[in-house]
């Protein structure tokens, strides 16, 4: 059967012969032994419930195995033999043009060259799911070519529910990722409810299909990096030679060496995993590679005193190396950490003193050692950053619940008044008051010709477009225009694509619009293929997340997840090709709310009317939420918004004198 065929067939006709276990794919971490014996059973009637009755006896056996083994059930089996990357949209068998896009962008999430799990399904984050199994992709891939543009699909959780007739102002596929009633939303809960086979872990972009390789978060990364260096270096001095110090290689962390190198700094990062460092090294996200300490000492003084541009990987702990550059005063300007903390107990954070193959034979075999371990690494790694911080390091938590987990783990990170923490997220000193007031988040395209020269050509009308708005934009934002500039002319060279052809580029509601409005015209033209556009969860007004994207909403509603519903509803009645409300991202199960889109170009009048109707209203929905928290740029951007556009009528605060509320009290 060719590829075609084999996406036509969905579930396969015959029993597909079983899979070996492949020992050289990186596999996700056996998960946590949760269910009782019923709730085991009712997993496998679960799971047994995709296929035809007379397989239930050998399925029955081999997925109780793969429970037993690996805590979850993943149908091995079942995963397809073509191999997975997002190919030309014309190879898929669709009747719909949207729908053949979404296909491109599910196998893209699901590439072994950008999927951090992917015979688990699992694209970043360790466990930032596509699907819950290999029967759901198979169903779902079914669904999508042979649906039409007067159909929905629903997925829940990666369970395609199924075809529901709808319009073609419809959003092709509507996906929820772990909507649970908010009581049931605790770790714990994840892991029994998505062993049960009934939920899963969305994260942001994998079980959204949005994610486009380590690159999405590059941009981010060295907005921030670049940023933080800003705030503590002289106006005469540059990052050359000066560390910037911190950890994690794996899906999304796998960018800061990139981007520390396009800062200019020394970047040290620690990664346990012998095999996500050297992913990284081979792909040339990382300079060096280094395994021993005193080799990595003597590494970094050289480096620091010829003020190179440099980033190395150091293979191990990086609590070792917090204290070691501490106890031999190597002087860290900017810290900061991306181990997967948001699941620290399942092997997002490794614990310190032990080597990376014994603490997983520790998940397993005795989780609550392993829990303490953590939390003694913990106190550790925050003392070190506190001793470092004591002699001038600016250190940030990344969105990655460092110090959430640190605190709940007792270390020392709470400021005096014990609400705080003595730190501060990335969002409420740099990408809140500087990007997201004003509008600037996390735009991406993928061009689905798969063709570099398409992506070529979208790099320079979005460069145009950009330095078009620049020549009229007011002061407030003139510094993210030109930095978003620099970076989209210089996209090309710093080599980011591992996957789709796909770019990222911070840009607000006019640059996000007039861009896709040129690319539209483009391929109206023929001048390009059709191209998808999106954006990360991780953006204004996507995502509720009190502990990163709206750490700086300070009137209390920074626990409300009102915007993120709000976003994505008002976004599937604008013109979206698919929305995606998530539970969890980045911070964690229970803490996140956060959405997104799809939406396919094709070079139509009906694409250049939605991408106006909902591009617009993607961005000014969380600058109306943000100004209405009294967030002064935003309050800037809303009411230079109103001015040109008639129809936008927004509720904007008051502001209140401090006195007269404290004499009250
Ligand atoms: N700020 C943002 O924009 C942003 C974006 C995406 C992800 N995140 C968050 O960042 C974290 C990392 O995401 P990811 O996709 O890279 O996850 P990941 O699990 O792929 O990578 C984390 C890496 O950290 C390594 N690690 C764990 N403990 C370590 C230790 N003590 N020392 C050295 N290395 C250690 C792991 O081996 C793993 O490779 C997550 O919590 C994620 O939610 C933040």
């Amino acid at each position: 059967m060719n590829f075609k065929e084999q996406i036509l067939q969905g579930i396969p006709n015959e029993l597909p012969a079983p899979k070996e276990y492949s020992l050289n794919v990186n596999h996700a971490p056996k998960r946590k032994e949760i269910l009782t014996e019923d709730e085991k059973r009712l997993a496998l009637r679960n799971a047994l419930r995709y296929f035809p009755k007379k397989w239930h006896k050998d399925l029955a056996a081999e997925f109780k195995k793969e429970l037993n083994d690996y805590g979850r059930i993943y149908m091995y089996r079942f995963k397809p033999d073509y191999k997975m990357y997002a190919r030309d949209i014309k190879e898929y068998p669709a009747k719909s043009l949207q729908a053949a896009a979404i296909m491109m962008m599910i196998q893209n999430n699901l590439d072994p060259a950008v999927a951090q799990h992917p015979e688990e399904l699992i694209t970043y984050g360790g466990n930032g799911a596509v699907f819950q199994n290999w029967a759901q992709y198979l169903i779902t891939m079914k669904y999508l070519a042979t649906m039409t543009d007067e159909q929905t699909l629903n997925m829940y959780s990666g369970h395609p529910m199924g075809l529901f007739p709808s319009s073609k102002d419809a959003p092709r596929v509507v996906v929820t990722n772990g909507m649970m009633i908010p009581n049931y939303s605790k770790p714990d809960d994840w892991e029994r409810f998505n062993a049960m086979g009934v939920t899963q872990y969305g994260q942001m972009t994998a079980g959204s299909f949005m994610y486009i390789g380590p690159q999405g978060i590059v941009h981010g990364t060295t907005i921030t990096v670049m940023n933080a260096f800003r705030k503590i270096l002289k106006k005469d001095e540059t990052p050359k030679g000066k560390i910037f110090l911190t950890a994690g290689l794996g899906g999304m962390s796998g960018a800061q060496p990139k981007a520390g190198n396009i800062v200019g700094c020394i970047t040290v990062c620690a990664e346990v995993n012998p095999k996500a460092a050297n992913k990284r090294f081979e792909q040339g996200w990382v300079d060096e590679l280094i395994n021993d300490m005193d080799k990595l000492v003597t590494r970094v003084k050289k480096a620091q005193k010829n003020d190179e541009t440099v980033s190395i990987a150091f293979i191990g702990n990086v609590v070792d190396v917090w204290e070691r550059f501490d106890k031999d005063d190597i002087y860290v300007h900017v810290g900061s950490d991306q181990t997967s903390l948001h699941i620290p107990w399942t092997g997002g954070y490794y614990p310190v003193d032990i080597s990376y193959d014994q603490a997983n034979k520790l998940i397993k075999d005795n989780p609550k050692l392993f829990k303490e371990k953590v939390q003694a690494t913990l106190r550790r790694h925050a003392a070190s950053i506190n001793s470092h911080s004591a002699k001038g390091t600016y250190f940030f938590d990344y969105g990655n619940a460092f110090l959430l987990e640190a605190s709940r783990a007792g270390a020392d990170v709470m400021s005096n008044n014990g609400i705080d923490f003595k730190y501060p997220s990335y969002v409420q000193d740099i990408l809140g008051p500087m990007c997201f007031d004003y509008g600037f988040g996390p735009f991406r395209w993928v061009c689905a010709s798969g063709k570099p020269e398409d992506l070529d050509a979208t790099d320079n009308i979005a460069a145009e477009v950009m330095q078009e708005i620049m020549e009229n934009s007011p002061a407030e934002i003139q510094l993210q225009m030109q930095d978003n500039i620099t970076w989209i002319k210089n996209a090309k060279k710093n080599k980011m694509v591992v996957g789709s052809q796909a770019r990222i580029l911070y840009a607000d509601a006019e640059g996000r619009a007039k861009i896709a409005e040129a690319f539209n015209k483009a391929i109206a033209k023929g001048d390009i293929g059709p191209v998808v556009l999106g954006r990360d969860h991780h953006d204004v007004s996507g995502t509720d997340s009190p502990y990163r994207e709206t750490s700086n909403i300070y009137d209390g509603s920074k626990f409300t997840a009102d915007m993120a519903i709000q976003n994505v509803i008002g976004d599937s009645f604008r013109g979206a090709t698919w929305v995606s409300i998530h539970n969890g991202g980045g911070v964690g199960w229970g803490e996140v709310i956060n959405g997104g889109f799809g939406m396919v170009l094709d070079g139509t009048p009906e694409a250049d009317v939605r991408l106006k109707r909902m591009l617009f209203y993607d961005v000014n929905n969380g600058i109306a939420r943000r100004s209405w928290a009294r967030n002064k740029g935003a309050m800037f951007a809303i009411k230079r918004e109103m001015e040109r556009s008639p129809n936008l009528i927004i509720t904007v605060p008051n502001i209140v004198d401090d006195e007269i509320i404290n004499s009250e009290f």
